[in-house]
């Protein structure tokens, strides 16, 4: 055997139905007196963040709460948001709610940590010391911040998304309670899902995959193949979400440790330039991507499509496309307002983000990146 090296980072996880209900053992045990909790306001108006506020109290803590986090937050989204907690003076953030929420939650506890703005720390490894404790909770199953060491934001003045990565910003508990995802809408579950399958297939099929990250990937694939669909048919079917939330979990743990590729590198331009959600970019480029990249992997495809369960003869490409059409997600870009005019500078951008195409198993060019756009189109 001649073994690559490789190196795996997870966080503590607390998973189970009900289990945000005893948040309060966890705060007591951090020690915090002052938390901050970070959301949206479609939580609010859900009535989640009035009930998680309710749990949290149990530990007689004092607590502050923020729900004007946007989707697919700015920078200048975030930087109010760690004004207000640097004024109130907060020991341990709580984010819950979907990838923007809990990046946001991430963020803003690092910087109470760190002087500065959050600009000094977009990168890799810019952030010096570790921030104020975090316990995040995911009401989507999907982006897999609560396991990762990133976060996304859009920066205005360069129509760009970008990330501030870092082991500083690794929680301190993920704290994944499938009931919170109860009342998430279909087209959420659906594209937030597809986005986990993503980093699933990513991890797999990417170059850093590695013998730790590679069974998560695998167990990410079957789990998430067996529950999404019905989690988008019956959004109130309890096992449907656990399944979910588990094939979730398993899939964050394979992208924090392998990362993702050619699917999130296409992605990330139409998150900058016609503001798609990162659930919605990811899942309508997912097929076009496989597709050019099925000729060079045969093998992995096939132990795929046979992790999905899919019926005999039908090639991964095709089970994708299938499942994409029975939970609603768009099957071309232009039905999210994307142009043919569009897509050299889509192309672009996307050859520039080299740390995701590094990753991917076919080292494609500008040439080939503009084809599977066309194709997507
Ligand atoms: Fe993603």
């Amino acid at each position: 055997m001649n073994m690559q090296t490789f190196s795996f980072l997870a966080p503590q996880v607390v998973f189970g139905v009900k289990s945000a209900e005893n948040i309060s053992e966890h705060i007591t045990r951090m020690g915090a007196k002052h938390v901050l909790l970070v959301s949206d306001r479609g939580l609010e108006k859900a009535g989640l963040v009035d009930q998680l506020r309710a749990w949290i109290g149990k530990a007689n803590v004092t607590i502050t709460t923020y729900t004007d986090i946007e989707p697919e937050p700015s920078v200048d989204n975030v930087r109010a948001c760690v004004n207000f907690a640097r004024q109130a003076g907060c020991s341990l953030v709580v984010g819950m709610g979907g990838g923007s929420a809990m990046d946001s939650a991430k963020v803003v506890a690092t910087l109470l940590g760190n002087n500065g703005d959050i600009m000094d720390y977009l990168g890799q490894n810019k952030v010096p010391l570790k921030g104020v404790p975090t316990i995040l909770l995911p009401t989507t199953a999907g982006t897999g911040s609560e396991i990762g060491r990133g976060a996304l934001f859009y920066v205005p003045e360069r129509h760009s998304k970008e990330a501030v990565f870092s082991s500083h910003m690794l929680t301190d508990l993920a704290l994944i309670d499938p009931v919170l995802a109860l009342s998430a809408p279909a087209s959420v579950t659906a594209s937030s899902g597809l986005d986990a399958l993503c980093h699933a297939i990513e991890s797999y099929t990417g170059r850093a995959a590695n013998p730790l990250s590679m069974p998560f990937a695998e167990l990410g694939i079957k789990w998430i193949g067996k529950y999404l669909a019905p989690a988008v048919a019956d959004g109130s079917n309890l096992e449907a979400r656990e399944g979910m939330a588990l094939g979730c979990l398993y899939a964050s743990i394979a992208l924090a440790n392998a990362n993702t590729h050619a699917v999130h590198a296409l992605a990330y331009p139409l998150q900058g330039k016609n503001r798609i959600v990162h659930g919605k970019a990811n899942s309508v480029l997912l097929p076009y991507v496989l597709k050019a990249l099925a000729p060079s992997l045969p093998e992995k495809f096939a132990n795929i499509a046979s992790w999905m369960n899919l019926a005999q003869g039908v090639s991964l490409v095709e089970g994708i496309n299938r499942l994409s059409e029975q939970i609603g997600i768009p099957a071309k870009m232009s039905v999210m307002g994307v142009t043919a005019s569009q897509l050299e500078d889509l192309t672009q951008e996307a050859v520039q983000i080299r740390r995701l195409l590094d990753n991917c198993p076919v080292l494609l060019d500008g040439l080939q990146i503009q084809a599977i756009y066309q194709d997507a189109l």
